[in-house]
């Protein structure tokens, strides 16, 4: 479900013409659909209605303001990794307690600002991170409250950069170590252990591997609670698929009707971090055709798009469908690359794309998650401006970067 069709010959968002914000406000342009956004997260909510989840939307699918300002505003709390997203989390409004925060690397000055904020818990990594919030917590002559951070060892069929839930990944911690220090719990005199998460990785199309890991972590509160140990909250991460390609992906109802019976057994409150699901499909990258280059052996359309704007097909090999903004009804194979100096900057190989002339636009769909807040300045490139658009009403979202921008903080010794 998106809001990004074509009315006649011509790509709309919603009720603007997206050739228009091109014109308007030049390219490489990353254009959102409020509409969009905001349903994928009300779908959500109404998917898992009967158990009421805190959904905290996963601030690094795509950080900028105004998405996290949309969202909080209908109600959601956020996934954070960092304390820039800790900032960004605080400057829109988002209540402390509806934020959590996991990473396997969180330094001391980001778990005190996070405990003297007093987000609603950390979900820890490890074992020396535990130590290390009890001291800071401690130090701050506060208690705070952490989440311990499942490993379940799950097999998920996804890119290999992006499945976190095998006993081979650097997340989270496995049953054993977690039983260990659920019972030492009293060691760690400023910390309390309030609930479990767990993500398994992303881009996820199918139930199984959530209603495995779930079933997996069901049974160890089970046998915490055999011991006495009660827990408030079971976090379930995000890794929610959606459709790029010809993916079919697990719809919101069929992943809560798999799994809310498990979910409600556990008697605790739920929480869920999607972002991609959420944020994916609300986003187009617009880009110019600079070029048709033709060589012997193959067509390429470059663009002014490169992969410090757009790096998921470079790194992952990721598909992104690309459309022309006005209709054309011929298409041919061809590589769409970017302007930077590597062998690995494309958007597209061996491709059948609409028959394009240099001037001509293109949308690089489902970019609204991992594309803006994954690019980059290099090869010295501006970063791209954004647009929100609701219904008619367009809102520059994130001004194009200048020159300026790009020497911000260097000099010249
Ligand atoms: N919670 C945690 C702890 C996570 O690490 C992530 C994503 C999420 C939630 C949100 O996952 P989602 O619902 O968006 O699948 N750059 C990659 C994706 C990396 C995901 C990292 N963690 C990509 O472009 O595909």
């Amino acid at each position: 479900m998106h809001e990004f069709k074509y009315k006649n010959t011509q790509l709309y968002c919603e009720n603007v013409l997206v050739g228009k914000l091109a014109k308007t406000f030049g390219t490489p342009l990353y254009v959102y659909s409020y509409h969009t956004l905001i349903g994928h997260y009300l779908k959500l909510k109404a998917a898992f209605s009967q158990i009421n989840p805190l959904i905290c939307y996963s601030v690094k699918a795509n950080s900028n303001l105004s998405i996290l300002k949309a969202l909080i505003t209908n109600g959601a709390g956020l996934d954070i990794v960092s304390g820039g997203e800790l900032f960004r989390a605080l400057k829109v409004g988002c209540p402390a307690k509806r934020i959590v925060y996991a990473s396997v690397g969180k330094t001391e000055a980001e778990i005190s600002t996070a405990i003297a904020k007093g987000i609603l818990f950390f979900n820890v990594e490890s074992l020396p991170e535990l130590r290390s919030i009890d001291r800071i917590a401690g130090s701050l002559g506060k208690i705070t409250r952490v989440a311990i951070r499942i490993n379940p060892d799950v097999e998920v069929k996804t890119h290999k950069f992006i499945t976190t839930g095998k006993i081979t990944n650097k997340f989270g911690i496995d049953l054993n170590n977690a039983y260990k220090i659920l019972l030492l719990r009293a060691k760690f005199k400023n910390v309390k252990i309030c609930g479990l998460h767990i993500h398994i990785g992303s881009q996820i199309t199918e139930s199984a591997p959530f209603v495995s890991g779930i079933k997996k972590v069901s049974a160890f509160i089970k046998k915490l609670e055999l011991k006495g140990i009660r827990l408030e909250y079971l976090n379930i991460g995000g890794g929610l698929g959606i459709i790029y390609d010809n993916e079919t992906p697990q719809t919101a109802q069929v992943y809560a009707d798999e799994i809310i019976p498990l979910l409600k057994s556990t008697g605790l409150k739920i929480i869920m971090e999607p972002g991609r699901f959420i944020a994916g499909n609300a986003g187009i990258l617009i880009t110019k055709v600079l070029y048709i280059k033709n060589t012997p052996k193959k067509k390429f359309i470059i663009v002014d798009a490169g992969m410090n704007d757009l790096i998921r097909p470079a790194l992952y090999g990721a598909y992104h469908n690309i459309l022309p903004l006005r209709k054309i009804s011929k298409s041919e194979k061809a590589d769409v690359v970017g302007p930077i100096c590597e062998s690995g900057d494309f958007l597209a190989k061996e491709r059948m794309v609409a028959n394009v002339k240099e001037g001509d636009y293109l949308a690089v769909m489902s970019t609204g998650a991992y594309g803006f807040s994954m690019s980059s300045n290099y090869n010295s490139r501006l970063r791209a401006a954004e647009v929100m658009v609701s219904e008619d009403k367009v809102q520059v979202i994130r001004k194009r970067e200048t020159y300026a921008d790009l020497i911000r903080n260097e000099f010249a010794k």
